[in-house]
């Protein structure tokens, strides 16, 4: 979202939109849900969607509007920093009631301080920063239900009929490479601090695949022994593999029929061949590349397939577009905000092809790029310093958004980052030619 599009109504509509999805996501589930097991990759629901609104009341309330506390405690209950994650499920929580009513009285101090305050750029910053914290959340929540195997949240609806048909050809795009500015032009868009700021790269000429990994490609590697077979594994993803005893993605099992099921919230059903992979590590993504002789991307190599036109450049530089399709948000172009009850076909979505032809370069699973996550040169931490700083060299850089992801919050410049071990986040990914 740019700053000229966070008016006050759009704010208030996208607040109120957030806080919806955020209390969709926890409808249903009882109490011991709602706690959930111990997990180092989860956190309690029930306190998750408190650490939300407390963001909103640290950044919007206190730090922008300077406002006393609304609740006296939530320092030392929601603070993400300052709360180890294996404690969180021994806090001294409000009750549900009362953490709904926090909610509550959060955002609508929120929406009148929105009508009281100079509502700047610099202010609008802390709302959109708080907005997009949540719509982050709001994807955490939902592959939490998938970890745990909880219900589908209501709002996704009726999944599609299991659907069998094979995915398309997965033909290599030429992609000639050059000078390019990789990471946020100041074009007026919020941005992140690892995402600033542009700065001048040199991509080889590459070849990338058209679609991310298939279902299909990838049960390809399954089925010959790809899990078992040392030599495709490097030494730490070997490790990862043997520690969990991995065959198969995790979410997958072959029956006695011989065919693949896999598991989506609490069903199970045939797997979609023409779907992406999703719900595999980084580990898993090297694997396959060493066994079918591709490679993954890097970070810049992405960039340049998903926000290239070669066509516009000035003085040898490609022109940038935000999104692969151009510059102007598209409805139809990606799957994006839960819209489609789950993942599309990965030849869904023409419309929203780069101008390189890249399909579905935002939307329906984030891309595994070969880049560990570094700052740009020149970086300093925003506000919020630990945003980005702590994972830096921990994590590997992905790209592009999943279908739970809100299109309100996601660009072509947009870096996201996981350790190289998380199979439960919608990661899939695409690869490119030797
Ligand atoms: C940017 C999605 C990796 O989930 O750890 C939420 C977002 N940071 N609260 C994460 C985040 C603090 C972050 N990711
Ligand atoms: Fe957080």
């Amino acid at each position: 979202m740019h700053y000229k599009e966070a008016t006050v109504e759009n704010l208030e509509a996208a607040l109120r939109d957030a806080r919806s999805r955020t209390l969709a996501l926890i409808e249903g589930l009882d109490a011991e849900q709602l706690l959930g097991p111990r997990l180092s990759t989860t956190n309690p629901l029930c306190w998750e969607i408190a650490h939300t609104a407390y963001f909103h009341e640290f950044w919007v309330l206190r730090h922008l509007g300077r406002r006393q506390e609304i609740l006296p405690d939530s320092d030392r209950l929601f603070d993400s920093i300052s709360i180890p994650h294996e404690t969180r499920w021994e806090l001294p929580l409000p009750s549900m009631a009362d953490t709904l009513q926090y909610m509550e009285d959060v955002l609508s101090a929120e929406v009148s301080q929105l009508g009281e305050v100079k509502l700047e750029d610099s202010a609008k910053y802390f709302y959109l920063l708080a907005l997009f914290h949540e719509d982050m959340h709001g994807e955490a929540l939902t592959y939490t239900r998938q970890t745990l195997a909880y219900p589908a949240p209501a709002y996704l609806g009726d999944p599609a009929p299991a659907n069998g048909a094979s995915a398309p050809e997965n033909e290599d795009i030429e992609c000639a490479g050059g000078r390019f500015l990789l990471g946020a032009e100041r074009n007026g868009g919020f941005t992140f601090d690892n995402e600033k700021w542009a700065h001048r790269v040199t991509v080889a000429p590459f070849r990338m695949a058209r679609h991310a990994v298939s279902n299909q490609e990838f049960a390809e590697f399954v089925e010959a022994r790809g899990y078992t077979t040392r030599e495709y594994w490097c030494e730490a993803g070997w490790q990862w593999r043997q520690e969990r005893d991995l065959e198969c993605p995790v979410y997958w099992r072959k029956d006695s029929d011989h065919s693949w099921y896999a598991r989506e919230f609490d069903q199970w059903h045939a797997l979609a061949l023409a779907q992406p992979v999703i719900h595999v590590s980084w580990y898993e993504a090297k694997a396959y590349c060493r066994w079918a002789n591709r490679r993954l991307p890097s970070e810049a190599e992405w960039e340049f397939a998903a926000a290239c036109d070669p066509e516009e450049g000035t003085s040898g530089m490609p022109c940038k577009r935000r999104f692969p399709w151009g510059d102007e948000a598209c409805g139809d172009c990606a799957n994006l905000d839960a819209g489609e009850s789950g993942l599309a076909a990965v030849h869904a979505h023409p419309a929203g092809d780069s101008a390189l032809g890249c399909r579905q370069m935002l939307g329906n699973v984030w891309e595994w790029t070969d880049s560990t996550f570094q700052p740009y040169p020149g970086f300093s931490p925003d506000c919020y310093t630990e945003y980005s700083r702590p994972l830096f060299g921990q994590t590997k850089v992905l790209r592009g958004g999943a279908w739970a992801t809100r299109s309100r919050m996601i660009h072509n410049t947009w870096r996201n980052y996981y350790g190289p071990d998380r199979n439960d986040v919608f990661a899939g990914f695409r690869t490119c030619a030797k």
